[in-house]
């Protein structure tokens, strides 16, 4: 089966990093979001980074024009039946998934393969939805999309070897490198990067060290490109706690327990660098 338009609903980071990477490599994309002004935004948001490789001399600005005329939004999701293939990158809750999950399957032809960016969420439960598991599968990218090399393929139970065969095969048409991996709460990424981050924010909420230090410490201590609570911000803490009660409801295990400072901090609306403010200000 020829994919020629991609579906990606939510036009959030993630989401137009998909569209931006999957236009790139030359397919139809059709970008959904629930408001005109969030599919604009994540316009902007492809524009901007295009704009910064015609800069840097990485592609030219006809190419620019190209990529962004192969991509289309929509607010209707009822539009994705013209999709071949659709990844869904809305926010990390399991009843809007599973909404969202239920329409596309109503909405797309049968053949049509459902994907899901969620960072935690099991993929057998959001394939259960649909009437095609199948067709559903984890396809996680990493933040920035267009920047990070790695997609983490998740099969579900149901998941076919032709949906998985198509699906690794798309990651590489993307430039991009795929790891397989079985389907428990966090998969692979999550399982260990979030309990790491949790417990940065355990240290900060205990005074253990300043937000600066515990960053310094993991950037010149353990050779890591950023600090956990820096990459907590750029993540989303609102992310960041729901992978956590993911992990934590999946394995009822207390060393999942979100800590109450990452609670609070989203309760608060501080999420970290989407909403200018979080561990550190922007
Ligand atoms: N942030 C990260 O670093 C990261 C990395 C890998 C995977 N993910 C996953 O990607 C997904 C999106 O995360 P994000 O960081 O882009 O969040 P975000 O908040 O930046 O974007 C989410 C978008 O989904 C939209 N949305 C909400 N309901 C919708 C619906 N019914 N239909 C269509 N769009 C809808 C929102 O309006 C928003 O624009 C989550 O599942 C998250 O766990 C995030």
């Amino acid at each position: 089966m020829e994919i020629k338009t991609f579906g990606v609903v939510g036009a959030g980071q993630m989401g137009n990093g998909i569209a931006q990477v999957a236009a790139t490599s030359g397919l139809q994309v059709l970008m959904s979001d629930i408001k005109e002004e969030f599919t604009e935004r994540g316009l902007a948001q492809i524009d901007k980074n295009l704009s910064r490789s015609v800069e840097k001399s990485k592609i030219t600005s006809s190419e620019r024009e190209a990529i962004l005329g192969r991509i289309a939004t929509t607010t209707d999701l009822a539009d994705m039946a013209k999709a071949d293939y659709v990844v869904e990158a809305a926010v990390e809750r399991e009843d809007l998934k599973f909404e969202i999950f239920r329409d596309l399957d109503a909405a797309c032809p049968d053949q049509v393969i459902l994907a899901s960016n969620t960072s935690s969420i099991p993929i057998g439960r959001i394939a259960a939805q649909t009437k095609r598991p199948e067709k559903v599968i984890g396809m996680h990218f990493m933040n920035p999309v267009p920047v990070m090399k790695l997609v983490e393929v998740i099969k579900g139970l149901a998941t076919s070897r032709e949906t998985f065969d198509i699906t690794w095969a798309l990651c590489e048409k993307f430039g991009k490198t795929a790891a397989e991996a079985n389907d428990f709460p966090g998969f692979i990424a999550n399982r260990i990067l979030m309990p790491m981050i949790n417990e940065a924010v355990f240290c900060v909420y205990q005074g253990v060290g300043k937000v600066e230090d515990i960053d310094t410490v993991m950037k010149l201590g353990m050779n890591h490109p950023m600090g956990p609570l820096a990459l907590a911000d750029l993540i989303g803490l609102d992310t960041c706690l729901a992978i956590m009660e993911t992990l934590y409801d999946g394995f009822k295990d207390s060393k999942y327990r979100p800590c109450p400072l990452l609670r609070k901090y989203v309760e608060a609306g501080w999420l970290g660098r989407k909403s200018g403010r979080g561990f550190y200000s922007y």
